[in-house]
């Protein structure tokens, strides 16, 4: 009889820079308050890289934790897949640097440009290749150095955005547990609502003089909060019934933290009472591929997380792009 293999997570590890900009310190730049901030977003604070900080080394930073976690060794890596849409470079890959940086000699490497929903790509990627046979020990980040993609002068997006990142190592089990389920969807017809104009090859940065060109975040944010919550709370259905699994089984949402009152709203609409969702956003708000597995390594590290507990993350964001996988710790 063929043996039942599947992903599970045995490691998580976060990495936050440690500049801390305040909702007092946005006041300073753009014409907005604390006030509004707070009641709008749930933000009070978020974190900026420093000048000579680079998305890699935050990707680095966390996985080494998660690695530990694991009791792996870099060689054994087989597969890295990192969630990013701020790289280091246009060419190589955030991956290859990781690589480098890590020594993973024996892995396969990629980088996933799902915005938000790139570290639950990453999962879905993983946990594919296990299922496959392909792979079995796999490591999955989420980074993200927001910050450099930020126009400071635009209060309806600078207000929201931080740098970080996080990483979880994944490994083949034949346990009953691990990741159940995974539902990933995107529709590109939509793509304007949150994009960065400029700076592909479309437009490169070449063909602007005097400062032209829009190489950093515009979002329609009302536009896409619906559709935020729409998918994502569909999504999360989606995976729940992939697993055989209702709202009550659910221990902990692990929500993309983008505004509180759209995890708010998404946890309503699966059926998830609020002291279940896990927020961070207050901290270190929007992270984007970042966000989830930061969320994963608190929510574990603060001893939440018991062996068979139920786990339902969800993300969604530029592209556009959702997914959601229920995990069983
Ligand atoms: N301070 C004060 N006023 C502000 C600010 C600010 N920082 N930002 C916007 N406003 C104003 C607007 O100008 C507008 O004023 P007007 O009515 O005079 O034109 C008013 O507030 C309301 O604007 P809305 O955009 O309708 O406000 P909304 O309640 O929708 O909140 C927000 C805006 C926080 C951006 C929200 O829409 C949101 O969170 N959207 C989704 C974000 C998200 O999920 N992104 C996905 C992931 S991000 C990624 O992929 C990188």
């Amino acid at each position: 009889m063929m043996r039942k293999i599947n992903g599970r997570i045995t490691g998580v590890g976060s990495f936050l820079p440690s500049h801390r900009v305040t909702n007092a310190d946005m006041e300073k730049l753009v014409d907005t308050s604390d006030e509004w901030i707070r009641s709008r977003t749930g933000i009070l604070e978020r974190r900026r890289c420093a000048a000579d900080e680079r998305n890699s080394d935050m990707a680095v930073a966390a996985s080494w934790r998660a690695m530990e976690m694991a009791n792996l060794r870099p060689e054994e890596i087989e597969l890295l897949v990192v969630g990013t849409v701020t790289p280091d470079y246009r060419l190589p890959s955030t991956a290859c640097v990781v690589q480098k940086k890590m020594g993973l000699v024996n892995a396969a490497t990629m980088d996933i440009a799902a915005a938000c929903a790139g570290f639950i790509h990453g999962l879905s990627i993983a946990d594919s290749y296990i299922r496959s046979g392909q792979y079995r020990r796999i490591l999955v980040i989420g980074t993200e150095k927001l910050t450099s993609v930020t126009n400071y002068r635009d209060r309806n997006t600078c207000v929201l955005f931080g740098d970080g990142a996080g990483a979880a190592v994944v490994e083949s089990t034949e346990e009953d547990r691990g990741i159940l389920s995974t539902f990933l969807r995107s529709d590109g017809r939509m793509a304007e609502l949150l994009w960065i104009p400029d700076g592909g090859s479309n437009t490169p940065p070449q063909t602007f003089e005097n400062g032209d060109g829009n190489f950093c975040i515009e979002m329609t944010g009302s536009e896409v909060f619906r559709h935020a919550v729409r998918q994502m709370g569909d999504a999360s259905l989606q995976v729940l019934k992939m697993a055989g699994l209702e709202p009550s089984d659910v221990t902990w949402l692990l929500p993309h933290q983008a505004n509180i009152r759209i995890m708010e709203s998404t946890a309503k609409r699966i059926g998830i009472p609020s002291e279940r969702v896990f927020m961070n956003i207050a901290k270190y708000g929007n992270t984007s591929s970042a966000s989830v597995p930061i969320a994963l390594d608190e929510v574990v590290r603060e001893g939440k997380v018991e062996a068979g507990d139920i786990l339902l993350m969800t993300a969604f964001g530029g592209g556009l792009t959702w997914a959601s996988a229920a995990v069983k710790w």
